[in-house]
């Protein structure tokens, strides 16, 4: 006899993407929609929350039914009801949670809040359905980047995490100062290829070997005065050497560290999670220092770095099966950690 599938529905509105996705058993992908406000907000240069908020309160529903129309599953055949409960931006949260809310207790299934940073990690196990622990995971994108040690799921063992800007919010910020458009990650990534990474000596910060953390807001300074210092002498700027010294600044140092903390902890599996795992150079040269040493690297399609909501789903999958659920006084936690 064959055990019944679980089908869990993700609800996913932390920042600018409204995403529902409808997952079986936690590792298998029947949906996932994700409606991006990106040109909602791209002429701010940045995302405005009460503009996200309320777009996400038009487009929830839509693109939940959307999500269960693609699966082929009618609502009542959903088991589980997965939202992101933070980190991120309050009003998003509390439209996702509302949504999650109302159909748990219409339909009487459990509902499960999730963290969205262990939904980024949980990307991994979507593209990887095989994958164990123990592994070290760098999860980086617009509102974090930690180093994490996972000798089991569930359980987090914090290495290192940044002591100011997110690394995603370092190439945004300074995409931004270039007048590209937001998301400013993908086209550093884009303009980088075209240019010499050793063009300009950008600082690392916290680059000895005493510290996981992260600092990029001495780059971003850096980098901030060299645009400056050229406009002032009427130099012109090479964008692509620009971009591909700046990106090479914080790849360097993230994956000298997602290394060294692999060998520290003697695995021999790195994963990358986070909009920012979608960069390719990041991919490239995390794979070229872990090759020597016999290290594994994985990583999501970028379409399961970036904010999405099977990943939710999958995460909130496993921690049900863990024995966890949450009542109706869920509430959104804005500066969410992972613990
Ligand atoms: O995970 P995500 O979609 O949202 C947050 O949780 O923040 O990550 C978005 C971040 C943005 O800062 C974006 O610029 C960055 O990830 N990003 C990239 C790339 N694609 C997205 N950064 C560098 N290279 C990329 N290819
Ligand atoms: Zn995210």
């Amino acid at each position: 006899m064959s055990l019944k599938t679980i089908l869990t529905l993700g609800i996913e509105t932390s920042c600018d993407e409204t995403a529902a996705a409808v997952i079986a058993d936690g590792k298998q992908i029947l949906s996932n929609v994700i409606a991006s406000q990106v040109d909602l907000h791209q002429r701010f240069g940045g995302v405005v929350p009460e503009i996200a908020a309320r777009k996400h309160i038009e487009t929830i529903f839509p693109v939940i039914d959307q999500a269960l129309m693609d699966a082929d599953v009618a609502l009542t055949e959903i088991d589980l009801i997965a939202v992101t409960y933070g980190p991120g931006l309050v009003g998003g949260l509390l439209v996702g949670l509302q949504a999650a809310k109302s159909l748990a207790f219409a339909l009487n299934k459990p509902l499960i809040g999730v963290n969205h940073i262990e939904g980024h990690i949980y990307a991994n196990i979507l593209a990887n359905p095989e994958l164990e622990p123990p592994f070290v995971c760098l999860t980086a994108s617009g509102g974090h980047t930690d180093l994490l040690y996972i000798s089991e799921f569930g359980y987090y063992d914090i290495m290192g995490r940044t002591r100011d800007d997110a690394a995603g919010e370092a190439f945004d910020k300074i995409a931004r100062v270039l007048g590209l458009p937001y998301p400013g990650g993908p086209q550093i990534d884009r303009l980088a290829k075209q240019g010499n990474r050793n063009a300009i000596e950008f600082p690392r910060g916290l680059a000895g070997d005493d510290t996981f953390d992260f600092s990029f807001s001495g780059l971003k300074t850096a980098a901030l005065n060299y645009l400056n210092r050229a406009k002032q002498m009427g130099a012109e700027i090479h964008i692509p050497d620009f971009a591909a010294s700046f990106q090479w600044a914080i790849v360097d140092v993230l994956a000298s560290k997602v290394i060294r903390a692999a060998r520290e902890k003697d695995v021999k599996q790195i994963i990358l999670s986070g909009g920012v795992a979608a960069n390719s150079s990041l991919r490239a040269q995390v794979q070229a220092l872990a090759e020597p040493l016999g290290i594994k690297v994985l990583f999501p399609p970028p379409v399961l770095c970036t904010d999405n909501a099977a990943m939710i789903a999958s995460a909130g999958h496993f921690k049900h099966l863990a024995g966890y659920s949450h009542g109706w006084d869920l509430n959104a936690v804005p500066n969410l950690r992972l613990e």
